[in-house]
């Protein structure tokens, strides 16, 4: 195994005898051997073709390839936050040929002794993970917070009318109360103001943890200035006494097809009224301008998994793409 590019070359893991693997640093030339090894994952709702150029950009991060007789076969990015203190990983993949044999494991391992090599005050490594995990991965991480996964896909101009129509209400099924008094959408220094006072967010954020998207981190004014450099509306129900936070990121294309649209809400907090009146404000302002078809993902509390998922079907008449499903978020120590 071997490690092109200038990077510092750590001690490097055992290498299964089948696997002959040298790693390099991700490229904007590597862009198409990348796609094409990509082509089937997550049913054609793959971020890293939106992401992948921005991610070669960013600082703390490192887009690591594995190649098999030169030829891309698999791909990890490790990004370093939480005051130097925890490698996230993220955009894990195999080309499906290669699946099975051991790949993920050994470029897992190795990206793990390179970055710890490279920033020594690493301490955690983190991840997401929405497959079912099993008695095998709770040995080797523990669980940070999890959050219900809600997928659902619709059209935005039918969407946008259905909106219309419903008004200033909020829909809920058998609920006859007025409507809560309207969110408030932050600007960047209450959005620091905000998520850095632990008092105010204990009871809001899972386990002390912003989960935007699939990233997580923890309220530290290092990791806000990534999280506000990022296309995000933030939005809570009350700034001086928030009980429901939301993160929606701006929404994005994905490969499934031309007019396909990825639309991403985090939802932080228990009160179901609360996050309906968040999510109708995120879907107002964002299938206003957009034209064509829209994956929606909410990632909310699981107990709220069930009557949002009702009030989408039966409200909004919208479709679930699947059944109930989590977002993990786990840790392990780096050794
Ligand atoms: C998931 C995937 C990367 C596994 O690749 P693989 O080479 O077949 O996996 P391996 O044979 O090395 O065995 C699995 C190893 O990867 C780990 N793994 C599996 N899925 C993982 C994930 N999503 N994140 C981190 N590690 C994962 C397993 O825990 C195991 O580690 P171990 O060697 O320490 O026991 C591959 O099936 C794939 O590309 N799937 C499509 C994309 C995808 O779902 N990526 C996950 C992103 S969250």
């Amino acid at each position: 195994m071997k490690i092109e590019n200038s990077l510092p070359c750590p001690q490097l893991p055992e290498t299964p005898p089948q696997t002959e693997l040298q790693f390099t640093v991700a490229t904007e030339e590597d862009f198409d051997d990348i796609m094409a090894m990509s082509q089937d994952i997550y049913g054609g709702l793959d971020y890293l073709p939106t992401r992948y150029q921005a991610w070669l950009q960013e600082s703390n991060r490192t887009v690591i390839l594995a190649r098999k007789q030169g030829k891309v076969i698999a791909l990890e990015s490790v990004c370093v936050i939480d005051d130097g203190e925890t490698m996230l990983v993220e955009g894990l993949r195999v080309a499906p040929q290669e699946r099975g044999k051991g790949v993920a494991g050994v470029l897992l391992r190795f990206c793990s002794q390179l970055i710890k090599s490279k920033y020594p005050e690493v301490k955690v490594t983190r991840l997401t993970r929405d497959d079912k995990l099993g008695p095998k991965d709770f040995q080797k991480y523990r669980l940070i917070t999890k959050q219900g996964i809600l997928l659902v896909r619709f059209c935005a101009e039918d969407l946008k009318l259905r909106l219309a129509e419903l008004g200033p209400d909020i829909g809920l099924p058998g609920d006859s109360l007025p409507a809560p008094k309207p969110p408030v959408r932050l600007e960047q220094a209450e959005v620091l103001d905000l998520f850095l006072s632990s008092e105010l967010m204990q009871d809001v954020l899972p386990n002390a943890t912003i989960v935007q998207d699939w990233q997580p981190f923890k309220p530290l004014p290092s990791n806000m200035d990534i999280l506000l450099k990022k296309d995000i509306d933030w939005m809570v129900d009350d700034a001086s006494q928030p009980s429901v936070a939301s993160l929606c990121t701006f929404p994005f294309h994905v490969p499934i097809g031309e007019d396909w649209f990825y639309l991403n809400i985090d939802v932080f907090g228990k009160d179901l009224r609360l996050a309906v009146q968040q999510l109708l404000c995120h879907l107002r302002r964002h299938t206003g301008t957009l034209k064509g078809h829209v994956m929606c993902q909410v990632f909310l509390d699981p107990p709220l998994w069930k009557p949002m998922a009702d009030f989408f079907r039966q409200t909004l008449g919208v479709e679930l793409v699947k059944e109930y499903t989590e977002q993990c978020v786990v840790e392990s120590d780096v050794v």
